[in-house]
């Protein structure tokens, strides 16, 4: 096997070894760095001579880049989400694209809870209260926040979920020990809902006025983009809380300023941003956020994971044979990829 295969940015180096133990293979990596991609001009010419091309969700692999990438026989990005990809360009132009489902299903929906916890505990606040040196004696309302639980109340909370594919699932397994009631909204997956944990499926409207803390996991296409704007916002409990662990764009971030501001809602645990990695202005200064980098899948052991699938999918690219995980399979069946790989 002789080719080139691009990668965007250095990947684990589980990955990176697997793809310099091809033989006969050129590996060019972009950029080492963790916190800068490679500029787009550079991309593009590399590309342009690239056999596949393995990218991060931070580069923009649109019609341009792909019409660039004239030999290009597949582009395997390391993450499940390919909403940097256009998809319709690349199948159009018979370039298969393959991701890394399933592998970071329960690290995401780990940190979906540990920011809906640290939300509604007001945990990174009392941190860094503690840290600054600022605790002087325990009081009856310091830090006070929302019980995820009953609380001893003898009220079941009730989690709503948005987008119940894999990750919403593991986010309503994840809800027994708190004993919550579950509300599930996913146009497609409506009899999956059902037969996970007595979990029940609502219409948005509903799922929205009844949650005490509501969870998104649908994936970004243009029907989820700004699913949930000023009106849904409006709609949800004024004690709500809301955690963003899937796409930015989901949400219309504008608006959401203006509902923790305005206390439409009662906060918001984010991994995601819709402009990432800025914040709609007056985010960072709301006390009723709590704000991460992107990291739902970032655990040691996910990322390796993420990382092998990537270069598995890239290698097998290489290969001309179909890769173990890809976007739109249908690709393979078209004149434009047979065309492509001389097959
Ligand atoms: C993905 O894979 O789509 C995540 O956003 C990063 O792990």
């Amino acid at each position: 096997m002789t080719g080139r295969i691009v990668v965007s940015r250095r990947i684990p180096e589980v990955g990176m070894s697997l793809l310099a133990a091809q033989p006969g293979v050129e590996v060019e990596v972009l950029e080492d760095a963790q916190d800068r991609g490679p500029a787009r001009s550079r991309l593009l010419d590399a590309v342009a001579t690239a056999d596949v091309l393995l990218c991060l969700l931070t580069e923009a692999v649109d019609r341009e880049l792909l019409s660039a990438g004239r030999r290009l026989r597949g582009v395997s990005q390391m993450a499940v989400g390919v909403d940097n990809v256009d998809m319709a360009a690349a199948t159009e132009l018979g370039i298969p694209v393959g991701h890394t489902p399933g592998v970071l299903t329960e690290t995401t929906a780990d940190l979906a809870w540990a920011l809906l916890l640290a939300t509604a505990r007001r945990i990174p606040q009392a941190h860094r209260y503690q840290v600054e040196g600022r605790y002087r004696i325990w009081g009856p309302e310091l830090f006070t926040g929302a019980d995820v639980g009953s609380g001893g109340s003898g009220r079941r909370k009730v989690l709503g979920i948005v987008g119940f594919g894999r990750i919403g699932q593991a986010v309503a397994r994840r809800s027994v020990g708190f004993d919550m009631e579950v509300l599930a909204h996913d146009p497609r997956n409506r009899d999956r809902v059902e037969a996970v944990l007595g979990v029940r499926w609502a219409p948005l409207d509903h799922l929205l006025s009844e949650a005490d803390f509501v969870s998104l996991h649908t994936p970004l296409t243009p029907e989820t983009h700004h699913l949930l704007g000023e009106e849904e916002l409006r709609t949800m409990k004024s004690t709500a809380i809301l955690v963003n662990t899937a796409r930015g764009p989901v949400v219309d971030e504008a608006a959401l300023v203006r509902a923790l501001r305005e206390g439409w809602i009662a906060g918001a645990g984010l991994d995601v941003y819709e402009d990432e990695p800025r914040m709609a202005p007056g985010l960072v200064d709301l006390p009723n956020v709590v704000l991460l980098p992107h990291v739902g899948s970032a655990s040691i052991d996910t990322r390796d994971r993420m990382a092998t699938m990537a270069a598995h999918n890239a290698v097998a690219f290489l290969q001309g044979e179909r890769a173990p995980h890809t976007v739109d399979p249908g690709v393979y069946d078209t004149p434009a990829y047979r065309e492509r790989t001389g097959g």
